[in-house]
């Protein structure tokens, strides 16, 4: 009897132990599953990326071979004034193309390069913001817009990186004075609430449709009345100060209402680490 039963109580430790294998295993099925779909729409978004970032870059190109082969085949003089205006024209398009191919690499070294950026400790914002205000005065004075700058307390992060931070304000601010109306006033407000940093920039321009307020922020998107209002752009701005944003463990959020003005909130917390594998470090301003 006491060997049935020490039999008996040693297939039900095997069972439940092939039991509990069992559940370990479909937990493992199901992480692995959750990868691959990931993983899936990684690769999904980066086709798609390349197939829009393709496409901005074919069409400026298209033109520029047009103007050339007229000129080349003799269809156009090049020293007559049709010939200068077709080589202006297609200088003008290669200039929008490098400013887009930079752009890109921008926004390239940023994601795949973040982790080799320098850092830095002790990023001051009311410093780097009022360096961005200042260099930016001569864009706004041209449109007569007033830059005012509202900063309540003083915000220091404890790690980041300067010029992608930079990067961020800086596009944010443009976008406010490029889509501002002349003679307006674009706010830049900073302030601290515990130990969480708020930055503010906030316009009264034409404002953004609220059927593109997500899609604006995604490379090459621009709503119409903003491509109406300012022709030139390369829709790449928000998705760049997103990023830069995100890699400080901090959000972007836009709100607006069109034809009263925009409002773009940074929130970040000072307490930020640095990234994985960023190890180097450049010194404390
Ligand atoms: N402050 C703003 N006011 C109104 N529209 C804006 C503002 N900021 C961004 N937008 C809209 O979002 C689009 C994308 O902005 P961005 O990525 O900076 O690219 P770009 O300025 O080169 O068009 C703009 O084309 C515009 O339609
Ligand atoms: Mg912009």
């Amino acid at each position: 009897v006491a060997l049935t039963d020490s039999v008996t109580s040693r297939f039900k430790k095997r069972n439940l132990k092939l039991w509990e294998t069992t559940r370990e295993l479909r937990q493992s099925t199901d992480d692995l599953q959750r990868t691959l779909e990931q993983v899936e729409t990684v690769e999904q978004r980066k086709s798609h990326y390349m197939r829009i970032s393709a496409h901005q870059l074919r069409s400026p190109l298209a033109t520029v071979r047009t103007s050339l082969q007229v000129l080349t085949e003799g269809y156009v003089e090049p020293g007559t004034d049709r010939g200068k205006k077709l080589l202006e024209g297609a200088l003008e398009r290669l200039d929008d193309l490098l400013v887009t191919v930079n752009g890109l690499l921008d926004l390239a070294k940023m994601r795949e390069g973040r982790a080799r950026a320098p850092w830095t400790r002790k990023v001051n914002i009311n410093q780097l913001l009022a360096d961005i205000l200042d260099a930016l005065e001569p864009l706004a004075r041209a449109r007569d817009i007033r830059l005012v700058p509202e900063f309540k307390g003083v915000v220091i992060l404890d790690w980041g990186i300067p010029p992608d931070l930079v990067y961020a304000f800086e596009n944010l601010i443009e976008n406010a004075i490029k889509y501002s109306r002349e003679r307006g006033e674009v706010t830049t407000r900073l302030h601290l609430n515990g130990d969480r940093a708020t930055v503010e920039v906030v316009d009264h321009g034409i404002g953004i449709p609220e059927k593109f307020l997500v899609d604006v922020m995604h490379e090459f998107v621009r709503a119409p009345n903003g491509k109406k209002h300012a022709p030139q752009g390369t829709g790449l701005g928000l998705a760049i100060a997103r990023e830069a944003v995100e890699a400080h463990g901090g959000t972007l959020e836009l709100r607006s209402r069109e034809e009263e003005g925009t409002t773009a909130t940074v929130s970040l917390s000072i307490h930020v680490k640095p990234l994985k594998g960023s190890t180097e470090l450049v010194g404390e301003p």
